[in-house]
């Protein structure tokens, strides 16, 4: 599939699907990292919803092991990203790097059904999408575990939910494949009855502005930072740093040159 190809589906249908996107060798690599991952969680969530109750959450996977953030640098999923998310106005960073950043990086396998919603907040009409969502998928996804389901073109309605909706997609895929969808489109999941698992990776994107739902500059281990390439330091928000007032900056956007890890100086 090519980019044009995609980013069309995405525009008008609002999601794709790009197929066999990673071998099943990178696949299982990731899988048994996120499975370690999760049998290392000893504590409950605070704030958890009860709908996630039964779900298989392990959150903030840049944090955990480099390799979840290497995953993201698939080209397509860079290409797509830069396409929709891309700040052409940036200034301090040239035009030909990317300038949107990771929102929020979780890896998930859903018990219950979840309920018709929107990742964008707020529902609005127009082009210009500011958040998007890649799942990069573990584990073959059908009805019976719980497969995404979705109302195509609703990206455009400019409403939120209408949880009554019967015209439904299912969106079956396999492992190794990304189902990308536009955070404005009408989407939840079926109730996974198969007691087994069907982990998948969501990352979340948005552009730079848009802020990030959890902290990722301020914990992020000091041994991941130092494996990062530019790009991936963009990603993570190091080029969007919010400063604490004017004592520490005056803007929050960042050129190249003001990558640190040590951020002392914006919150001094
Ligand atoms: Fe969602």
């Amino acid at each position: 599939m090519n980019l044009k190809k995609i980013t069309s589906k995405i525009e008008k249908d609002g999601y794709t699907i790009i197929k066999r996107a990673f071998s099943k060798k990178k696949i299982n690599f990731i899988l048994d990292l996120v499975k370690k991952e999760h049998t290392k969680i000893k504590f409950k969530y605070k704030g958890l919803p009860k709908r996630d109750s039964s779900d298989l959450i392990v959150y903030n996977l840049q944090n955990k092991n480099y390799e979840f953030l290497r995953i993201l640098s698939n080209p397509l999923i860079q290409k797509v990203c830069k396409y929709f998310l891309n700040d052409n106005f940036f200034r301090l960073i040239k035009k030909d790097k990317p300038n949107f950043i990771l929102n929020y990086y979780n890896a998930r396998s859903s018990g219950n059904k979840l309920d018709l919603h929107i990742d964008s907040y707020m529902p609005y009409l127009g082009k210009k999408i500011f958040l998007m969502q890649f799942a990069i998928i573990l584990e073959d996804q059908f009805s019976n575990n719980g497969c995404t389901i979705l109302k195509p073109k609703s990206h455009l309605s400019g409403k939120f939910t209408n949880r009554n909706e019967k015209k439904l997609k299912k969106i079956k895929s396999h492992a190794g494949d990304i189902v990308i969808w536009d955070s404005r489109i009408w989407h939840g999941t079926e109730k996974n009855t198969s007691k087994k698992t069907r982990w998948s990776l969501i990352a979340t994107f948005s552009s730079w502005w848009v802020k990030q739902s959890m902290d990722m500059t301020k914990s992020l281990p000091k041994k991941i930072f130092n494996k990062l390439s530019i790009n991936e330091k963009i990603l993570l928000g190091y080029c969007s740093i919010i400063p604490r007032d004017e004592t520490g900056a005056i803007r929050t956007k960042r050129s190249l040159n003001e990558i640190s890890y040590n951020l002392q100086d914006y919150y001094k």
